[in-house]
């Protein structure tokens, strides 16, 4: 034990000097770059990595539990089920609510409400169970789903609204829920973009059934890849966990009862349903547990950020709109998203070129409108309206890096660089 410790020390110590020599994320003025993303791990989450290796203890495991744990009661979610991304946490849980044996679930040919502004793998989920997404717009200022679309979209096969805050902006979540109640619809809150974001003071994932979270390298906080489902469902929770591995039973809580009702299987190998493999790994939970004590840190300077450069680029407003926090939410600010305005006498792509050449990364917000993707176009789906405002984001939106790494020295050289393109254009 002494030994391996002994060992184990003398891993670190290289492994911190390696990263105290290599990974210096921080802006510097002499040589400016600011990047969409810069890692937020470094010695302690290799480590928690290596130490999993080291162990050979590398699939799910105690780890990875650990961190469901950590997680949910960070936040107050009642059941956590971790798994390897959050397209998989959408799948799962899209599969848990179309399966058979879930209360009320949702089944073939009904049709789910999403945005038009949404991830890829926000959507394919519902189409690859089944489902039939049915496309609403925008609101333009939250740019976030708008409720009167949602209301106006609902037709007699309509039996869920998956929504997405948008960049980490809560919802209107209180005219969502309503709807939700009055129509007899299921809500599913995709929050792959807005980990640590509220609304009403409660963390977003609380509000619908299910909650889906990802820990991608470039987001909030990373398990390197990753994502997690919540839910206060018991049931639902244990159909993920089934889902999630094989159909079987080893990592349910009520694993018992299952095996009482069984008793002529090997309890290791009991499927009581179907299934597909989104584990997560047990070094995806170590990394998680020693992430996520530092993720309110990361937060509020994605927030510090953010209404420092809502106030230095006012004076812009004429032409740049920037995003709006619904009254009760709390954005967790996943980058910093601007529309151009119709008065705007440039294309956003002028603006993008001349930040990508001062060595300011730029991309457009999510991919824009996902009804306008070739791949929606093979599968069954309902459009609601032109979607004017989707469309328009997808145009005029341009975002650059809002992150943990982002300080008052990079955002000054990015509102130099913004004020030099308005002089070019003649604007300032
Ligand atoms: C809204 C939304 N949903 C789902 C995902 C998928 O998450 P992942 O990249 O972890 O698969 C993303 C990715 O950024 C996203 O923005």
């Amino acid at each position: 034990m002494a030994k391996r410790d002994e060992l184990l020390t003398a891993v670190e110590r290289s492994i911190r000097a390696y990263c105290e020599a290599e990974h210096d994320f921080k802006f510097k003025p002499n040589d400016p770059v600011v990047r969409l993303h810069e890692p937020t791990f470094s010695t302690d989450e290799i480590m928690a990595a290596v130490e999993c290796l080291l162990s050979t203890q590398v699939t799910m495991g105690p780890k990875v539990v650990a961190f469901e744990k950590e997680f949910c009661s960070e936040f107050k979610f009642a059941h956590g089920v971790m798994n390897n991304s959050g397209s998989s946490a959408n799948l799962l849980a899209v599969a848990a609510l179309a399966n058979p044996v879930a209360k009320d679930g949702l089944k073939a040919g009904d049709e789910v409400i999403v945005p038009a502004l949404s991830w890829s793998t926000t959507v394919w989920p519902l189409i690859q169970l089944g489902l039939v997404p049915v496309i609403v717009d925008m609101d333009p200022e939250t740019l976030n789903m708008d409720p009167e679309q949602i209301e106006r979209a609902i037709g007699p096969k309509t039996r869920g609204v998956m929504v997405v805050h948008v960049y980490g902006n809560p919802c209107d979540m209180d005219a969502i829920v309503d709807i939700c109640k009055r129509r007899n619809l299921v809500l599913i809150e995709d929050c792959c973009e807005a980990l640590a974001a509220t609304y009403g003071g409660k963390a977003v994932g609380t509000i619908g059934r299910v909650g889906t979270f990802s820990f991608y390298f470039s987001h909030h906080m990373t398990t390197l890849e990753g994502g997690i489902c919540v839910t206060d469902d018991f049931d639902l929770a244990e159909l993920m966990r089934i889902l999630r591995a094989h159909g079987w039973v080893r990592e349910t809580e009520n694993r018992d009862e299952y095996l009482k009702k069984y008793p002529e299987f090997d309890p290791r190998f009991l499927f009581v349903n179907l299934g597909y493999n989104l584990r997560a790994t047990e070094l995806q939970g170590a990394i998680g547990s020693v992430q996520l004590p530092k993720l309110a840190g990361f937060v509020n300077t994605r927030r510090e950020n953010t209404a420092a450069w809502k106030k230095d680029l006012a004076r812009y407003s004429e032409f740049l709109a920037f995003q709006k926090e619904t009254p009760k939410g709390r954005s967790s600010c996943f980058g910093f998203p601007m529309t151009l305005t119709e008065k705007a006498p440039f294309k956003v792509q002028e603006l993008m070129a001349y930040l990508n050449k001062a060595h300011i990364q730029t991309r457009p917000i999510i991919a824009g409108n996902m009804a306008q993707q070739p791949g929606l176009k093979l599968y069954a789906h309902r459009v609601v309206g032109d979607l004017p405002n989707a469309s328009w984001i997808m145009r005029n939106g341009i975002t650059f890096g809002n992150h943990q790494a982002v300080d008052a020295k990079a955002r000054d050289y990015v509102n130099g660089q913004v004020a030099e393109f308005f002089r070019s254009k003649g604007l300032s």
